[in-house]
C-alpha cells in the first residue's frame, strides 16, 4: 500500500501528524500532511517512531480465494437491519469501561485488576428493542495494537474524554484510529460530576483536534456524561441511536459468516477460545472455520456477556466466544466460514508455512509517546 501520505501514516499508527512532520523536518524535508513520501521515506519515519513496516507482496492465492468470498456482494434484497457496532475509545481510566457498565447496567470496572481493561470487551445487548454491540477498549498506551483492532469492527467511534483531564496523547490516537477506520465520532465528555469542571476548556481541546462540537456550531455531537451519577448516559445512548439509524446498517444474515478475531487465548480445560465479532452471514456451531494461521470446527459458542450461557449461531454484528480453533489465530484477524474443512486446512497450514519461511520480523512494536520522545 506504498506510497503513502503522512495523514495515512499518521492514522494508521496513531501518531499525530504533527510529530511525523517534524520528524521530516528534522531530516530536512519540509512537506505537508498531504503530501505522499516514498517508501524509503516512509521506513525512515517508521524507523524513527520505533515502527515496524510491512511491506506486503501480492496476494498470496489463499487470500484471494478468500478475497473473493468477502467482496461477493449480498442482494439488495437479502439485506436485513443490523446492530451498530460502537467502539469505546480514549485515554486510560477516562470512564470508558464505566460508561459502557452503565448503559448495559453491568459491572465489569470493578472486576479488572488495577481497574484497567486489559481486554477488548465486546457486547451485544437490546435496549428499548433495539440491539446494540459495544466493544470496550484499554486506554493505557501499551494498547495501540488493540485500539486499532477496535477501531477496525467498529460502525461508530465514541471518544471518551474525561472533562477534568482533557484531550490526552491516547485521545489523540484514538481520534486517529477511528478516522482512520473511517467512523463518526461521537464525544462522550465524562466525569462531568466532578466539582470544578470545566466543559469549555475541554471542548476548546476538542477544536484543536479538529472536532468541533454541535453547541459550537461544528458537526460533533458532544454529549457531557457522569457514570457515576448516570447525568447524559440516556442522551449519550440517544445520540448513538441517532447516529446510527442514518447510516442504516445492514448486512446478509443468510451467507456463512466472516468477521474479525479480536482476541483468543489457549486455555488448559477447553483448548483455544476466541472472541470473534459476526461482520456479516450467521456463525453456527459446527461450521468450518479458518482465521490466519488457524482452523478448525466451531465446537462450542458462548455469549460474552453470560460466559456460561451457550449459543447455536450468531448473526450479523454479534460478538462471541468460540472453541475450535487448532491454534491461537492472530488478534484482529479476518474470519472466514469455508464449506470445506480441507481447504480450511490447507489455507491455514500454507500461510504458517509461508510464515516460517519469511524472514520479516512481524513482531509490531507499540508506538508510545514515550518512545517518540525518549529518542
Ligand atoms: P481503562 O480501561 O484503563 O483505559 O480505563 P477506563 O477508561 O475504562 O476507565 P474506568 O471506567 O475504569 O474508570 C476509571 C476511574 O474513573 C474509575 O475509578 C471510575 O470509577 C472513575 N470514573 C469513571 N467515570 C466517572 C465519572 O463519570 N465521574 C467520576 N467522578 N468518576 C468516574
Ligand atoms: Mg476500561
Amino acid at each position: 500500500q506504498l506510497p503513502c501520505t503522512v495523514r495515512e501514516l499518521s492514522e494508521a499508527a496513531g501518531v499525530a501528524a504533527t510529530d511525523i512532520l517534524r520528524l521530516l523536518m528534522e531530516e530536512g524535508v519540509m512537506t505537508t500532511i498531504a503530501a505522499v513520501m516514498d517508501p524509503d521515506l516512509t521506513e525512515l519515519v517508521a524507523a524513527e517512531l520505533g515502527l515496524e513496516v510491512e511491506f506486503r507482496d501480492e496476494l498470496t492465492v489463499e487470500d484471494e480465494y478468500l478475497a473473493e468470498i468477502r467482496d461477493r456482494e449480498d442482494a439488495e434484497e437479502d439485506l436485513q437491519p443490523r446492530a451498530p457496532i460502537i467502539t469505546f475509545l480514549g485515554h486510560v481510566d477516562h470512564g470508558k469501561t464505566s460508561l459502557i457498565d452503565k448503559i448495559i447496567d453491568t459491572d465489569v470496572v470493578s472486576g479488572e485488576s488495577g481497574g484497567i481493561t486489559q481486554h477488548i470487551r465486546a457486547y451485544t445487548i437490546f435496549k428499548n428493542d433495539q440491539q446494540i454491540s459495544f466493544v470496550d477498549t484499554p486506554g493505557h498506551e501499551a494498547f495501540t495494537e488493540m485500539r486499532a483492532r477496535g477501531a477496525n469492527v467498529t460502525d461508530i467511534a465514541v471518544l471518551v474524554v474525561a472533562a477534568d483531564d482533557g484531550i490526552m496523547p491516547q485521545t489523540e490516537e484514538a481520534i486517529s484510529h477511528a478516522r482512520a477506520a473511517e467512523v463518526p465520532i461521537i464525544v462522550a465528555l465524562n466525569k462531568c460530576d466532578l466539582p470544578g469542571v470545566d466543559a469549555n476548556q475541554a471542548m476548546q481541546g476538542l477544536t484543536a483536534q479538529e472536532l468541533v462540537p454541535s453547541e459550537w456550531g461544528g458537526d460533533v455531537e458532544v454529549v457531557k456524561t457522569s457514570a457515576i451519577t448516570g447525568e447524559g448516559i440516556d442522551e449519550l445512548l440517544d445520540t448513538i441511536l441517532t447516529v446510527a439509524e442514518l447510516h442504516e446498517f445492514t448486512a446478509n444474515p443468510d451467507r456463512p459468516a466472516l468477521g474479525t478475531c479480536i482476541e483468543a487465548q489457549q486455555e488448559s480445560d477447553r483448548g483455544v477460545v476466541s472472541k470473534v465479532m459476526v461482520q456479516n452471514g450467521t456463525l453456527r456451531v459446527g461450521d468450518v472455520i479458518v482465521s490466519g494461521q488457524a482452523y478448525g470446527k466451531v465446537k462450542a459458542m458462548y455469549d460474552t456477556l453470560i460466559p456460561t450461557a451457550r449459543l447455536e449461531e450468531a448473526g450479523p454484528s454479534v460478538p462471541v466466544n468460540i472453541t475450535g480453533f487448532d491454534v491461537a489465530p492472530g488478534a484482529g484477524e479476518a474470519f472466514y466460514v469455508l464449506d470445506d474443512i480441507a481447504k480450511a486446512r490447507t489455507i491455514a497450514e500454507d500461510r504458517a508455512h509461508e510464515a516460517r519461511n519469511s524472514n520479516l520480523d512481524v513482531d509490531v512494536q507499540h508506538v508510545t509517546l514515550e518512545n517518540l520522545f525518549d529518542r
